[in-house]
């Protein structure tokens, strides 16, 4: 008998949250409840799901009773806080923070990578960073072949990594600065419009961001090769919801540029865009709202004879977010990973 499940979005007003609220109701999830819970600044509005209002309530001890997956994506402290009790509750948490990731009981999934390591959670689950999720995407089909011995990535990142407000942020900087005004930053610690700068996270005393220590942490996590040599600069864009990486990869021997396109024509949730006579490769405004990681410009290094380079673009609340935890989510359906199913005919329907 088909089966159907409670859901609840935690930070369900946020760009991965909305975003999330989309993708259930496109994939048709199968959904028998769905509850959004937010802070108190939004609890009492209401957000579209198929056509009806759903409210938006204030997350608190009861909001997690009989709920089978909570998809929570409202910054590192509010997972911290409330993913525990979502557990003891029963539900199972898909956690889009950075709060679990690198705990060594909970998996850290990219259903196109590791798929089979959501087997091992124990309630939670993590949903790893977004620059981390499209370069494994596209680069783990590679070192399936042959194994990556280093990979050097320079990140060019939109707005909607920090968030709805961000993303407005860089809106209305962009139209004082055309009204000759000068723009002010609250979510940034600069004006992003007109404008770049290395990722705005906690820098170490090496000198690396927490941006680029995630891309080289959790991508040894999601391949299970903690002795895989990454490296990192993240760099702030003023493009509103997709981020491009270029990545430079290092094998122990030479992989052709023609198998490499080969492979990642076949491989799942990329696309090609190579049009080399058009120049005409992955932009974030054509990534923008596409599943698929875009991927081109796959050429031989020519400093090492081992080496191949590449460009891509994916959508960052989509595939880097909002998308990837929804297919964990579909995954735990799938393989019946839940703790309590439940029969779709037991609840009321959506
Ligand atoms: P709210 O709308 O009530 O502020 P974004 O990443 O786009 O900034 O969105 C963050 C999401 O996380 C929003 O839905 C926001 O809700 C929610 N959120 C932020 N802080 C909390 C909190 N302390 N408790 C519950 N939800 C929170």
């Amino acid at each position: 008998m088909a089966q159907s499940y409670r859901v609840a979005i935690l930070g369900a007003t946020g760009a991965v949250g909305t975003e999330l609220l989309e993708l259930l109701e496109k994939r048709n999830f199968p959904l028998s409840d769905l509850k959004l819970l937010a802070s108190a600044r939004s609890a009492g509005s209401h957000l579209l799901f198929k056509g009806e209002k759903l409210l938006v309530e204030e997350v608190s001890d009861r909001a997690f009773d009989g709920v089978d997956i909570v998809l929570a994506s409202a910054g590192g402290s509010t997972s911290r806080a409330w993913a525990p009790k979502a557990v003891v509750a029963g539900a199972v948490v898909i956690d889009n923070s950075s709060a679990f990731r690198m705990d060594p009981t909970v998996p850290l999934v990219v259903p196109e990578v590791n798929a089979y390591a959501a087997a091992e959670h124990c309630g939670i689950i993590a949903n790893p960073n977004c620059t981390t999720i499209l370069m494994s995407v596209a680069v783990y089909p590679l070192h399936q072949v042959q194994p990556i011995r280093r990979i050097v990535a320079a990140t060019y990142q939109s707005a909607s990594g920090a968030g709805a407000r961000a993303m407005e942020e860089v809106k209305v900087q962009a139209q004082a600065i055309l009204h000759g005004q000068t723009p002010s930053a609250e979510i940034f610690p600069y004006p992003l419009a007109f404008n770049l700068f290395p990722h705005n996270s906690p820098l170490n005393e090496q000198g690396y961001c927490e941006e680029e220590l995630k891309m080289v942490n959790e991508t040894r996590k999601i391949f299970a090769a903690p002795d895989l040599r990454v490296t990192a600069t993240c760099v702030r864009v003023p493009v509103l919801r997709a981020h491009s990486e270029a990545i430079n990869l290092e094998f122990d021997q030479p992989f052709s540029v023609a198998q490499a396109r080969e492979i990642l024509s076949q491989a799942p949730g990329i696309k090609l865009v190579e049009d080399w006579s058009a120049n005409h490769f992955p932009m974030p405004i054509e990534a923008s709202g596409q599943d698929d990681v875009l991927v081109g410009r796959i050429r031989q290094d020519l400093s090492h004879p081992c080496g191949l380079e590449l460009w891509l673009c994916g959508d960052q609340i989509r595939k880097g977010a909002a998308l990837n935890a929804v297919q964990i989510a579909e995954l735990l359906v799938q393989k019946n990973l839940l703790k309590t199913p439940v029969a779709a005919n037991d609840r009321r329907s959506t």
